[in-house]
């Protein structure tokens, strides 16, 4: 048996190019038409297009992000994919050569009216939210503030804040704090504190739990 170590981590956390408030954005990624806020990661092999992502939220690694308003510290686990389009499915074809006609060189012109018609599907993504492993968040869908996606989900409907859901089409498993702590951290909003805030409350984020934070700082 040999020790090895071979190869460089591809992402901020590990890798050798450092986070910057910057957004950092693995070379092997496509970030177009999309605003990224302070601190966010994009991993490698993935597309942000047409989408918000906002401060401190990350993309692990190919992850799909398509017309989406992705709030502030979300973490984004890797082969997640965030509003899959849906394709005409009342035209006699389904298929990209009537709308991406240019790029099939079989009219001059795309048709606008399948854009808009996904554009006025955007899926939305609460603060504090986690979406495990390979979930897929269909079109429109809203994903509530500090909700969590288990692995391997497929939401098909609204997901309220601070509840857990899982599985295909994706269910409530439990809740993650109850209510009263659930009503105190979004009074808290720690999500919406200034950065020298939120370092000065690391010792509490590590040691104390929802509940004993919420009771802490909800004044
Ligand atoms: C959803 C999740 C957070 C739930 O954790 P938990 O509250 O500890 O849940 P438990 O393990 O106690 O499971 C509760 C029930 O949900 C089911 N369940 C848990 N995760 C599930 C999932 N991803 N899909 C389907 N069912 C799941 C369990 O089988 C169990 O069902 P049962 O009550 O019928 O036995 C966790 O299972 C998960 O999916 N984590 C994501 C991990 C990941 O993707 N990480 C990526 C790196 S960022």
């Amino acid at each position: 048996m040999k020790e090895i170590n071979f190869g460089e981590f591809a992402d901020p956390w590990r890798g050798p190019k450092p986070m910057t408030e910057e957004p950092w954005i693995h070379e092997t990624s496509i970030v177009k038409n999309s605003r990224l806020g302070v601190w966010t990661a994009i991993g490698q092999r993935c597309e942000v297009l047409d989408s918000d992502l906002m401060d401190y939220s990350y993309l692990v690694k190919d992850a799909e992000v398509f017309n989406a308003e992705v709030g502030k510290f979300v973490n984004i686990a890797s082969h997640v994919r965030i509003n899959p389009t849906n394709h005409p499915m009342w035209r006699a074809t389904l298929h990209h050569f009537a709308y991406r006609s240019i790029s099939h060189f079989m009219a001059d012109d795309d048709d606008a009216e399948i854009s808009n018609w996904r554009k006025q599907y955007r899926t939305v993504i609460g603060p504090d939210v986690w979406i495990g492993h390979g979930a897929i968040v269909m079109p429109g869908v809203a994903v509530g503030t500090g909700a969590i996606v288990g692995s391997g989900a497929i939401v098909t409907k609204d997901v309220a804040d601070y509840t857990i859901v899982a599985g295909n089409p994706a269910k409530l498993i439990r809740r993650r704090v109850d209510e009263e702590t659930e009503n105190a951290l979004k009074r808290i909003a720690w999500w919406d504190w200034s950065r020298e805030q939120i370092i000065a409350a690391i010792p509490d984020f590590r040691k104390l739990d929802s509940a004993e934070f919420a009771k802490k700082y909800d004044r």
